[in-house]
């Protein structure tokens, strides 16, 4: 059975910031090291169902998709509406998708479009549905203070929509690797608001680290330096691993599409795979770091340029980060 990718769309809020905003920041710094000029945040009242359901519905009727055939919604986010509870239903109940829905929300960050992916491929193979949606969406703006440079200038919110069906139009999902290491739970993280620290007995006061930077537990925090050794080690053998199982080499593949977090770093990444500057897509400029839709959103870009879709050639997809968690998967273009 081939199970794969036939349809995907994207979505970013309209409201552009650039790196002049951010006072103490260098523009410098975010050009030509971290290759970020603009970032997307949502309005106040826009919300992550509501990220979802544009997607959707342009998903739907861009391709012409009767929505009565979608069997199953597998929604991966960090920002859900309410914490209680989860978003893919409101999403099923503004989309009008039927309530024969099998939906669930999944709390992964960047290597969330990765693994969910994997799941609806697994309910294809397994539960024998036909057709279902991967959603990935965001509003990390909720989670940046606006007091801390080193983070608030990587994020843009956002969100993706993907059709997953049995013979796909256009990418076969054809080998995995997976992996996870919790000790890296702290080091991209919002302290509070969980049950290890509840807000109502947890609010954290901002401590100036230096100016620019002041840093409270109830917003994010990454140790970027720590998350780049993490990324530097991983990725390339998770890489190499998929590759085996997939029956490859890197001869045989187009494109290599990151999760979109730095620019030297996903150079040097390509650089440890031996693979070729033009193979690597980076399209961080005028978003930034798109969390778990990051590479749904790169791949996408890369269909819609249109250049170097080979039938029958494959794309390595991995995504990487929070958690710690990683996932990699070869497709091969079948379009
Ligand atoms: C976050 C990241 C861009 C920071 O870049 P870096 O080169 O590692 O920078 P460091 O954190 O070591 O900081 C070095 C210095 O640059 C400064 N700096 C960080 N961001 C800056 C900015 N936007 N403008 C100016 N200076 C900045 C720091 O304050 C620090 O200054 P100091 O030496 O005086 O303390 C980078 O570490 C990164 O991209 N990490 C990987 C992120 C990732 O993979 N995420 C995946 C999951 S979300």
């Amino acid at each position: 059975m081939k199970v794969g990718i036939s349809a995907m769309e994207y979505y970013l809020p309209e409201k552009v910031i650039d790196n002049d905003f951010f006072e103490h920041s260098k523009n410098e710094f975010l050009e030509e090291k971290v290759g970020i000029k603009e970032r997307r945040i949502a309005a106040k009242d826009e919300a992550t169902s509501d990220m979802c359901v544009t997607v959707i519905n342009n998903l739907l009727n861009k391709n012409k998709i009767d929505r009565n055939e979608i069997e199953f919604m597998i929604l991966c986010t960090l920002s859900p509406d309410y914490p209680i509870p989860q978003t893919s239903s409101q999403v099923q109940h503004y989309c009008e998708l039927p309530k024969s829905l099998y939906a669930v929300d999944v709390r992964l960050g960047c290597s969330g479009f990765v693994y969910s992916l994997s799941m609806a491929e697994a309910l294809i193979r397994g539960f024998g549905f036909k057709k279902g949606l991967v959603v990935t969406a965001d509003k990390f703006s909720m989670y940046l203070s606006y007091r801390d440079y080193t983070v608030d200038t990587l994020f843009s919110d956002n969100a993706s929509a993907v059709l997953v069906e049995e013979n796909p139009k256009l990418l076969e999902i054809t080998a995995h690797d997976f992996g996870t290491d919790g000790s890296g739970t702290e080091q991209i993280c919002v302290k509070t608001g969980g049950s290890r620290y509840p807000r109502k007995d947890a609010s954290s006061p901002f401590q100036l680290v230096k100016p620019g930077i002041e840093r409270s537990d109830d917003y994010l925090y990454m140790n970027g330096r720590q998350v780049m050794k993490f990324a530097n080690a991983t990725v390339a053998p998770s890489a190499e691993r998929v590759m085996q199982r997939a029956g490859i080499t890197l001869d045989d593949v187009d494109w290599v599409i990151m999760h979109q977090a730095n620019k030297l770093m996903l150079e040097d990444i390509a650089k440890r795979m031996q693979l070729p500057p033009e193979k690597n897509y980076i399209n961080l400029w005028n978003k930034g770091n798109t969390t778990a839709s990051s590479v749904a959103i790169a791949t996408k870009e890369v269909l819609d340029r249109g250049e170097r879709l080979n039938h029958g050639r494959y794309w390595i997809i991995t995504g990487f980060g929070v958690g710690y968690s990683w996932g990699t998967t070869a497709l091969k273009y079948v379009g």
